[in-house]
């Protein structure tokens, strides 16, 4: 930014900061509290590991299927983990139909908006770099794999610490240990590519991709506070309508 002092500049990177910061741990603390919530009803459960299906078979899939393969090593990377993320739907699937749900729904608009702004925000580094787009698409690939970490290592840590026996926490420990590995992969891959002068560039771009990822968190998250502790004030509720029929007959 010419024409702003050094103070200025650090109070203003200072602020960025602390923003981001703010940021992260409204998502981390309203998320948290939705999974202590959910462990008191089975529906609310289901309602979380549908989300995580749609963040498997939509975003990380979505990314992933763009990637063109430039190089064989890039396309053995890509189907390696495209590979991983339907064995990811399935076992959800799977933990899914144990709870009781056999179908499941499509995902929420904002979702689709979201992929959408990113690639409004990625639209003027698609041709920035001289191994083409598939830079950025690595970038966006490697956000998305870092999302998908916090989540998981949120839901393990409330099962781990509230529910250290529930069945979900052994499925989300074996997705976690490939998400860790496909976002190192894809932040690799994307470096690689990359010439020396690139550098600053790509990080500037990483920067604005884990921006709209931050920045659509709050929304998203709020949303599904909402959602999870509606089912299981409903399902509580229709318990306790249970047990006084069965008080009273
Ligand atoms: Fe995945
Ligand atoms: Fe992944």
């Amino acid at each position: 930014m010419p024409g702003l002092s050094v103070a200025v500049r650090r109070l203003l990177f200072l602020a960025a900061m602390m923003m981001r910061d703010f940021q992260h741990r409204a998502v981390d603390s309203i998320k948290r509290h939705a999974l202590t919530i959910s462990l008191r009803s089975r529906k609310a459960q289901t309602q979380v590991l549908q989300e995580y299906l749609w963040i498997e078979e939509g975003a990380e899939a979505i990314a992933l299927d763009r990637i063109p393969p430039e190089a064989p090593w890039l396309g053995k990377l890509v189907s390696r983990q495209l590979a991983d993320e339907e064995r990811h739907a399935k076992l959800l699937r799977a933990r899914l139909a144990e709870l009781g749900v056999a179908s499941t729904r499509p995902p929420p608009s904002i979702l689709r908006v979201k992929l959408w702004w990113l690639d409004r925000v990625c639209a003027p580094y698609k041709q920035a770099f001289a191994a083409g787009p598939v830079v950025v698409l690595l970038a966006v690939a490697a956000q998305l794999e870092l999302t998908g970490i916090r989540m998981f290592e949120r839901h393990l840590g409330v099962l781990d610490t509230l529910a250290p026996d529930d069945p979900t926490g052994d499925l989300l420990r074996s997705i976690l240990s490939d998400e860790r590995r496909h976002a190192k992969s894809c932040a690799s891959a994307a470096r690689k590519l990359l010439r020396d002068h690139e550098r600053a560039k790509f990080d500037e771009l990483c920067d604005r991709v884990a921006a709209v990822d931050r920045s659509f968190g709050i929304t998203i998250s709020l949303g599904y506070w909402v959602n999870i502790a509606t089912t299981a004030f409903r399902d509580r509720a229709a318990d306790r309508d249970i047990a006084i029929e069965k008080a009273a007959s």
